[in-house]
């Protein structure tokens, strides 16, 4: 038997737009679809990889924590560069732990856009610091990880001598047939391998997000135990109405065969912010092709209620709503009474902040689901490693199920391919010239 799930579901919220024989009409499907998923004969079946991350990663538990621990003794900062899959994760899980002002400041991020000014204000802020990199690039060939690489390089020449800088560069990339591992090779760099079965926007759990969440201080070995658990618990049990993960994929899908083509992941936690986007971009390039799929976004409340919350409310009704909700903060702080009551905030003095946060939570998904928005929540008793690693898993497993019921393959991403064709054009790489010319028509309203 699997541990008990440290998650749960609740989907009463749905009723009046998901019942139980919705989701038992499902079945056959999902029992064709894990089928397909345990024997591999799904679509994208050599991107399978993910499944047994969780135990796979633990024989390389001791060198990630080695590495991790001499970055934190000789550095002031890791600069982990990388993009989409290479980036959202550790990012989403570093603040997803820490406390947010006086916890993590050891991992800063560079390479998930091409802005000048932030790049530069970043490569300034490393003047005075003992800085580690951690390239992380599975093809090697990302414009934006790779630009920034050589911009950085080129500030940390001046620092270290090169067998110095050679020491402080360690890279997490494919085993052979990629442009880093090249440069790795030839640099002599240290690095970690992500394989070839593991698509970017899966690979949290594999050395692509471990070793910046280690270098965050961070306890990775919590982090695997808990996806490892929802990893038995997934593969347990069949039971659209019984197993959370299915019930949520069959749920969703039930959701958008009615016409609710958006979904927002929803939470009342600033820690919870990267993690709508590293949903985001694993349901959005999960299932977002064939012209089919929900578009995922994400709301931080209650910022969010004061802004989106009239259309949440009273606008076009194509949403759902999935809440993360946290049932405990970790610190207490009492409200005190206020002599005259002059804010006319007395009525909760002696409560904590966080049931006020709780009352805002339930209020809102009351209204929300009064207002026909449905939405269902999924509960998180802490903000930990090991319900992360739950969460993690949780979503991953849930959105490969989702996208193979919605009949695309849920592990490629063809669709990203056509902004970087244009840009390459645009820049003069070679090879590009016919479309050159076409976009730059365009450009000046020739066509
Ligand atoms: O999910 C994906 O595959 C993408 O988001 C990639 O992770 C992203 O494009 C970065 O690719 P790479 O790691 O090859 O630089």
């Amino acid at each position: 038997m699997p541990n008990k799930p440290v998650l749960s579901l609740d989907t009463h919220l749905l009723a009046s737009h998901v019942n139980d024989t919705d989701l038992s009409k499902l079945q056959p499907n999902i029992n064709h679809v894990l089928e397909s998923i345990e024997k591999k004969t799904c679509q994208g079946n050599n991107f399978l990889g993910w499944l047994d991350l969780p135990n796979k990663m633990q024989s390389q538990l001791e060198h990630i924590k080695t590495i991790a621990a001499e970055v934190r003794e000789r550095s002031n900062v890791l600069v982990s560069i990388g993009i989409g899959g290479s980036y959202h994760g550790a990012r989403a899980a570093i603040d997803f732990l820490s406390d947010p002002f006086l916890g993590n400041d050891k991992v800063i991020y560079l390479g998930h856009h091409i802005g000048t000014d932030y790049t530069m204000s970043l490569l300034d802020f490393l003047t005075n610091k003992q800085v580690y990199v951690n390239v992380i690039s599975k093809s090697g060939t990302t414009t934006e990880p790779a630009l920034v690489f050589r911009l950085l390089l080129d500030r940390l020449k001046g620092k270290y001598s090169d067998d110095e800088l050679a020491q402080r560069i360690i890279t997490t990339t494919d085993a052979g047939k990629g442009v880093m591992r090249q440069i790795t090779d030839a640099a002599g760099y240290r690095s970690f391998i992500i394989d070839d079965d593991i698509g970017g926007r899966f690979s949290v759990l594999s050395p692509v997000g471990l070793f910046p969440i280690a270098v965050a201080g961070f306890d990775i070995e919590a982090l695997l135990a808990g996806a490892q658990d929802m990893a038995d618990y997934c593969l347990d049990n069949n039971d659209v109405l019984s197993n959370d993960v299915l019930k949520y994929a069959a749920s969703r899908y039930v959701l958008y065969q009615k016409s609710k083509t958006v979904e927002i992941l929803s939470s009342f936690e600033p820690a919870m912010q990267y993690m709508g986007e590293w949903w985001k971009q694993l349901y959005g390039e999960s299932e977002g092709k064939d012209q089919k799929g929900i578009y995922p976004t994400s709301a931080n409340l209650t910022t969010d209620l004061h802004s989106l919350g009239q259309f949440m409310q009273e606008g076009s009704r194509f949403l759902f709503e999935t809440f993360l909700h946290l049932e405990k903060s970790r610190r207490t702080m009492n409200i005190p009474s206020v002599k005259g009551d002059v804010d006319g905030l007395n009525f909760i003095a002696g409560k904590t902040v966080d049931f006020v946060n709780q009352q805002a939570y339930q209020g809102t998904r009351y209204a929300h689901a009064d207002g026909g928005l449905p939405n269902m929540t999924i509960n998180l008793p802490k903000r930990d490693e090991y319900t992360l690693g739950a969460l993690f898993y949780f979503f991953e497993f849930a959105v490969t199920v989702s996208g193979l019921l919605l009949g695309v393959n849920p592990f490629n991403q063809p669709g990203v391919e056509a902004y970087k064709q244009n840009m390459f054009a645009l820049l003069g790489k070679s090879e590009y010239e016919e479309r050159r010319a076409m976009l730059q028509k365009k450009i000046k309203g020739e066509e």
